[in-house]
């Protein structure tokens, strides 16, 4: 079998709208699927997802194609890896499949990274080392996490990857711009080096750790650059995705050496902040991967003010969100120093026992207030009401305010009372927020009847083999370049596999990206997909007549440039003929 073919059966085997289902919500409306379309920002449910069809399109973004473009696109993965990962869904052995990777302007670059990370990678073992694997020893960072995490050695010389680099074709303006040089010398000396991962899991930045007692800044960070965008950086993103998606729930924490920590113990499923910053563009990241959401940031002030601050960004979000609580006081208030001091078990204790995030915020809101006093009382008990009205959960509701009477020795009926004040309030508000009616910006292009006719042809042509066979016996010349070009590999597609289906030639386009664009404007027109002999007789008719009238006009121009009488004669003839067989 070749290797469309092993592609197909894959394909065949996952149905579209399961694994669709997976990632978005969708609701069945008639024969199709609905949901919020993942590809451009909108809360509308503009995707529609046809079982039938076996593909998807989004009216509003115009996204469309078949199973293996939905991942390719949601987790930004090559059809390499989305051959890998739908081969495994299907139980469809894909090693014997080739595949040409995917070149982009930014190769260079990853190049480069991938020669500095092995090279430092090799510093490490070496006489070099020495002192760098003893300082991660005593962290308890052993042989294999060293291995799995890529961690490596940058030396103390100024120097060393510079001279490497600039041999192979890379200008030191190159390594600057792309934050592996500064002033001409090496980005970073003498550190422990942790390579950074974009979420398609290539090396785009590092982050290198001091190690002696140097009072150097104990983190250095690649700069920005145009394949490192910090706020668009997880730390484990490319290794979590898949084991959160399996055990439905992500873990995050602030510092890779926690998600290190974590994922030795089980937790494949971490991601580090690398800080306590959370931009949104990696709430909705996280979002891609899970809508349970553990936080698991350090237990000191920071840590446990960003736990507040992110908590109430991916509720808002529509997430479920847990926090699993660290000590407080200082010596072991991060989850590496905790699983290092207390071990496994006691992790897995504080994760089995994570609150919800409205009740960690209760919490939060009670710490420090004197019950004593009119006034704080009185505002403490208003914030948690507030809190407990975004809770949807009735019982849920119940029970805090049940806690909240007995602990302010306040009625329950009161407290019952004041709640549904802020629930009428809420309403309030929600009604005179104007809805936010998003203008989908449809292609409000005419499409002529003679760029009708070609689409509709093509249209038939990957839903009926019989519209092939048609099309190459008429000899049907198409309005455009991209329009032959796409029904020549149509044809040969078919001549090729004996059989043709929309969802499959969507893979076969997969690495010709013009006539992608060409396919997917036609398959989202939605034309019938049984249509009439007469009704591709028409198109072909229509075809050769705009084809005629092209010629025409061609032929008249021609006819004005002509001095010779003789010459201007032949052709007005010629164009004579043309008008009558029309
Ligand atoms: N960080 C940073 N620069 C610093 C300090 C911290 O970039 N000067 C980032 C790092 O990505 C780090 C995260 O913030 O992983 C959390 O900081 P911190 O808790 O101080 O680091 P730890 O992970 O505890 O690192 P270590 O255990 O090595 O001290
Ligand atoms: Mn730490």
């Amino acid at each position: 079998m070749n290797n469309q073919d092993i592609v197909n059966q894959i394909r065949q085997k996952i149905d579209i709208v399961d694994l669709i289902s997976e990632y978005i919500p969708l609701v069945q409306k008639g024969k199709n699927y609905f949901g919020v379309c993942p590809f451009h920002n909108d809360t509308n449910p503009s995707m529609s997802v046809s079982r039938e069809k076996q593909i998807y399109k989004c009216f509003s973004c115009g996204a469309s194609g078949n199973v293996f473009n939905f991942i390719m696109d949601y987790d930004h993965i090559d059809f390499k890896e989305a051959i890998k990962v739908l081969g495994e869904k299907a139980g469809i052995e894909v090693s014997g499949i080739t595949v040409a990777p995917k070149t982009t302007k930014f190769d260079k670059y990853y190049d480069m990274y991938e020669i500095a990370n092995k090279y430092y990678q090799n510093n490490i073992n070496t006489k070099e080392g020495q002192k760098a694997k003893e300082y991660l020893e005593k962290r308890h960072i052993d042989e294999n996490l060293i291995k799995e995490f890529g961690i490596g050695l940058s030396l103390d010389n100024m120097n060393a990857l510079t001279t490497i680099l600039s041999s192979k074709d890379y200008s030191i303006k190159e390594l600057d711009n792309l934050g592996l040089a500064s002033n001409n010398h090496d980005a970073y000396i003498n550190r422990i080096m942790f390579p950074l991962h974009d979420i398609s899991g290539r090396v785009v930045g590092f982050s290198g750790r001091i190690y002696d007692n140097s009072n150097l800044n104990k983190y250095l960070n690649t700069k920005e650059t145009i394949i490192f965008k910090k706020g668009e950086c997880l730390y484990n993103y490319h290794i979590a995705r898949d084991h959160a998606r399996k055990l439905k729930y992500v873990i995050i924490v602030e510092g890779f050496m926690d998600a290190i920590r974590l994922s030795q113990i089980g937790y494949k499923n971490v991601i580090a902040l690398m800080g306590t910053a959370m931009t949104s563009e990696q709430m909705h990241l996280v979002k891609k991967l899970s809508t349970n959401v553990y936080l698991s940031l350090d237990g000191d002030n920071p840590g446990q003010n960003a736990t507040l601050n992110i908590g109430e960004e991916l509720t808002k979000l529509g997430l479920n969100v847990k926090v699993i609580g660290m000590p407080t006081e200082k010596a072991e208030h991060d989850p590496d120093e905790f699983i290092i001091k207390y071990g496994k078990e006691s992790f897995d204790n504080l994760v089995e026992s994570a609150l919800n995030y409205s009740d960690f915020k209760i919490n939060f809101l009670k710490k420090g207030v004197n019950f004593n006093s009119d006034l704080e009382l009185s505002n403490y008990i208003n914030s948690v009401i507030k809190e407990v009205s975004n809770i949807k959960d009735e019982i849920r509701r119940e029970i805090i305010l049940k806690k909240l009477a007995i602990e302010t020795n306040l009625s329950y009926n009161t407290l019952e009372k004041r709640l549904n004040e802020y629930l009428e309030f809420q309403k309030v508000v929600a009604k005179e927020e104007t809805p936010k009616v998003e203008v989908q910006d449809k292609k409000t292009t005419k499409i002529t009847k003679y760029e009708k006719a070609a689409y509709a042809l093509i249209y038939g042509m990957v839903n009926d083999p019989w519209v092939i066979r048609k099309f190459e016996k008429e000899d049907v010349r198409l309005l455009t370049k991209e329009l032959r070009y796409l029904a020549s590999e149509i044809c040969y597609y078919y001549r090729k596999y004996g059989t043709i289906n929309m969802a499959d030639f969507y893979t076969y386009l997969t690495d010709k990206e013009e006539l992608l664009v060409v396919y997917n404007f036609i398959t989202n027109l939605d034309y019938e997909e049984e249509v009439s002999v007469k009704a591709i007789e028409d198109y072909i008719t229509v075809i050769n007549e705009y084809n005629m009238r092209q010629e025409i006009k061609r032929l008249s121009d021609l006819v004005k440039k002509e001095n010779d009488p003789i010459e201007k004669a032949k052709i007005a003839e010629k164009i004579r003929l043309l008008r009558i067989g029309e």
